[in-house]
């Protein structure tokens, strides 16, 4: 059997380790593997392009962050389009043939998921991994990467606490997550943090500055808030990421939380700093929960290979490695419940969210 490998989407660590198992499953499980890696993602694919791999090319490569295939982003919406000539669907359907594959692993987040579907159902074998530092892929309690980000984020508030606290300043800590809060939920209570701002609990800016206010007049000198990405004001929830983004260039401020850190220092006349994490989350070794968790879904997809279970992902349901139908979580996003038992957990132990 011939199998082929892709990385697609953000990167994030844990990629080279499921990668690894993947290849190491594969040659001690199946008489005369032939495995291929494919460079960038989708686009290389599409450009019909394939390296052969085999157990020296993963060698040393379980604690590496990044992917060792190189990735890139394929917006779902231009999969289908065709203008002269063929579609990159068609054209990855086409080469997927002209590779010879019996199999192709996509590890990837919530748009890989749509076009590996997309790809099963123009009669490609496709077995999909949850790959993501947003946790947000369906049908899977987490995903590989998550808990590396989780890691660095809460590292990172911790580190930021002890200069606000010197400083006595309100510090707001941008974490990623544009769809989903996720990230910066976990990291948020594991730091300690006093407030919480994620996209499915849009803020009020005056529930902010009153957190804000009463803390410092109960006698607490700073204030620490952790800001997803894509938090949303509640006079903005109404408008699309787009036109969200339009307004906030036109006012000078480049995200959410430098918008929100001028306000707060102007209305609460508090010192008030934003650092932005960025891809500080996405890089690095990952931690051993990741390499754990990676390890045991490539070994786990390989064994779906194996037995030709094709046209599914893997996922974790509580403890246990499992899979699930592409069709049935294509599309589909897992978002934080804001009614949730997490939520209402850090809210009962004064966790401020801004509402
Ligand atoms: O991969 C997920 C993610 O890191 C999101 O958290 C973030 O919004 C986005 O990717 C950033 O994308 P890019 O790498 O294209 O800047």
């Amino acid at each position: 059997m011939k199998f082929g490998i892709l990385t697609s989407g953000g990167d994030c660590s844990g990629l080279n380790a499921v990668i690894r198992s993947i290849v190491l499953y594969l040659d001690e499980n199946v008489k005369n593997a032939e495995i291929v890696g494919i460079p960038n993602g989708y686009g290389g694919l599409i450009e019909g392009e394939s390296f052969p791999m085999d157990r020296r090319d993963v060698e040393n490569v379980l604690g590496r962050g990044g992917t060792l295939l190189g990735t890139s982003r394929q917006p779902f919406k231009l999969m289908t389009v065709a203008d002269d000539g063929p579609s990159k669907l068609e054209k990855m359907c086409e080469n997927y043939k002209k590779m010879g594959l019996d199999c192709l692993f996509t590890l990837g987040g919530a748009g890989t998921h749509k076009t590996a579907a997309l790809l099963c159902m123009e009669g490609c074998n496709v077995i999909g991994l949850p790959k993501t530092i947003d946790n947000d892929i369906y049908g899977t309690d987490v995903t590989f990467g998550f808990q590396t980000a989780v890691e660095v984020a809460t590292d990172a508030i911790d580190r930021i606490s002890t200069t606000a606290e010197s400083h006595g300043r309100t510090m707001l800590v941008e974490i990623m997550g544009n769809k989903a809060g996720w990230l910066t939920l976990h990291a948020g209570i594991a730091a300690g943090a006093d407030m919480i701002l994620i996209p499915e609990k849009p803020f009020s800016v005056d529930a902010v500055c009153e957190f804000v206010t009463k803390r410092r007049k109960s006698g607490k000198p700073y204030t620490m808030i952790a800001v997803a990405e894509g938090a949303v004001l509640a006079s903005e929830a109404k408008f699309k990421k787009s036109e969200r983004t339009f307004v906030r260039t036109a006012l000078g401020e480049s995200t959410v939380t430098r918008h929100l850190a001028e306000i707060l220092e102007e209305r609460t006349g508090f010192e008030t700093r934003a650092s932005v994490l960025g891809y500080l989350q996405r890089g690095g070794t990952p931690c051993a929960y990741d390499r754990l968790l990676s390890s045991r879904l490539g070994g786990f997809a390989a064994a779906l290979a194996k037995e030709g279970k094709f046209g599914v992902t893997a996922a974790v349901s509580g403890n246990r490695i499992t899979f699930n139908a592409l069709a049935e979580i294509a599309g589909k996003y897992k978002l934080v419940d804001p009614e949730g038992d997490i939520v209402r957990f850090a809210e009962d132990i004064g966790i401020g969210f801004g509402v």
